[in-house]
């Protein structure tokens, strides 16, 4: 199976950890279509952990937890295949899953087989409970083998939070997406953090096998148990510029709040098809990071996309206001190129032609993006 763009979908963990149901899942599937989210290009619905029994059956099988699942996974997923979506599931490398689940270590063949059977689209595949003298890359490799030949395409979300360094070889061993980092919290520092620490890491990423960041926190607010006491609740600004950051990135969007109940902001921040377009350019080219070119405290990326036109992202992402400041001569086009920038915001559909510099103050977490083209 080839994977053109990054996947898009919805995962239960970030919300309701352990918490999850059939209604649950039914009513995040019938959200998804109800409110746009399929249209706009989301297309997986995925069971995190604690979906299943604590034992294995009498033939080594994973069994759904009946009180959960009461019809079995094979019901849901055909609820969600007839709302045109896909279905993923959730398994882990190690002996156990990171819940004290159990997982696929000397299990990845029957249970590729039975996820195959139930009509499962995606397994994110995580790495807890890994035995200390085994081979992170051999377990990947073995499952991704298994998937590859359970008879069904089944898309592989590697989750080995970046050990080893593993955007240098989670493509090789079969992968089409790979968290490259630990959780993310929902918390505006843990998102900057992981944005940061992968930029350099976005060449590894593309058609075929892309870098995941981590579900999106976008719409959480105080909702969910991945928020850390101290932090402050994330505001609209500090959703507006991770989802921007994730777009200009081109890594898989996953999101990770109650789509059933999302506002009118994260709901349009979410179905943004400009920024989704971004995302979803068939290149999927990391951004280039111009930051160190310009005199200013932001975060300055410029994403060429494949039909010669541009997206500019000018990030603040310090704690207070900045003043973003941007030269066409930064990003190639000099002065004597003779190029004018018209470049429209993604967010308000204003234009604005750029011909030596553009500046804005940007209050603290926001940021700015712009799809641009040059004309002569
Ligand atoms: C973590 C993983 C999370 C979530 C959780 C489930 O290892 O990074 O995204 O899947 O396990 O227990």
């Amino acid at each position: 199976m080839h994977i053109k763009t990054a996947p898009m979908g919805w995962n239960s963990w970030n919300t309701f950890m352990s918490e999850i149901n059939e209604k649950l899942i039914l009513e995040s599937a019938d959200a998804m279509v109800e409110k746009g989210y399929r249209d706009a290009g989301y297309e997986y619905i995925v069971i995190d952990d604690c979906w299943s029994m604590k034992e294995r059956d009498e033939n080594g099988r994973l069994v759904p937890n009946p009180e959960k699942f009461p019809h079995g996974m094979k019901y849901v997923a055909d609820y969600i295949h007839s709302k045109g979506l896909k279905f993923g599931m959730y398994s882990c490398a190690g002996i156990l899953t990171c819940a004290g689940y159990p997982s696929s270590y000397g299990h990845e063949f029957i249970d590729a087989a039975t996820f195959a059977e139930w009509g499962v689209d995606f397994l994110k595949y995580d790495f807890c409970y890994f035995p200390k003298n085994a081979d992170g890359k051999q377990a990947y490799l073995t499952m991704s083998n298994a998937l590859r030949t359970c008879g069904r395409d089944i898309l592989f979300s590697a989750c080995n939070w970046g050990c080893g360094e593993s955007w240098n070889w989670m493509a090789s061993v079969g992968a089409h997406m790979y968290r490259s980092t630990g959780d993310i919290y929902n918390a505006f520092e843990s998102m900057k953090k992981i944005a940061l620490s992968q930029i350099p890491h976005f060449n590894c990423s593309g058609p075929g096998c892309f870098n995941d960041i981590d579900m999106l926190t976008v719409g959480m607010y105080d909702k969910g148990a991945l928020h850390r006491g101290d932090s402050p609740v994330q505001t609209d600004a500090d959703y507006k510029t991770q989802f921007a950051l994730w777009c200009m990135l081109s890594a898989p969007l996953m999101m990770g709040g109650d789509i059933r109940n999302t506002n009118d902001f994260c709901h349009e921040l979410l179905t943004n098809r400009e920024l989704i377009s971004i995302n979803q350019d068939p290149d999927a080219r990391q951004p280039y990071d111009f930051s160190d070119l310009v005199d200013s405290r932001a975060l300055c990326l410029f994403k060429v996309l494949s039909n010669n036109e541009f997206a500019l992202g000018l990030f603040n992402l310090a704690d207070k206001e900045a003043t973003a400041k941007f030269f066409p001569t930064c990003v190639g086009f000099p002065n004597y190129s003779g190029a004018k920038l018209l470049m429209k915001d993604v967010f308000t559909g204003e234009e604005v032609t750029v011909k030596d510099y553009f500046m804005k103050t940007l209050p603290s977490h926001d940021c700015v993006v712009y799809k641009v083209k040059a004309v002569f």
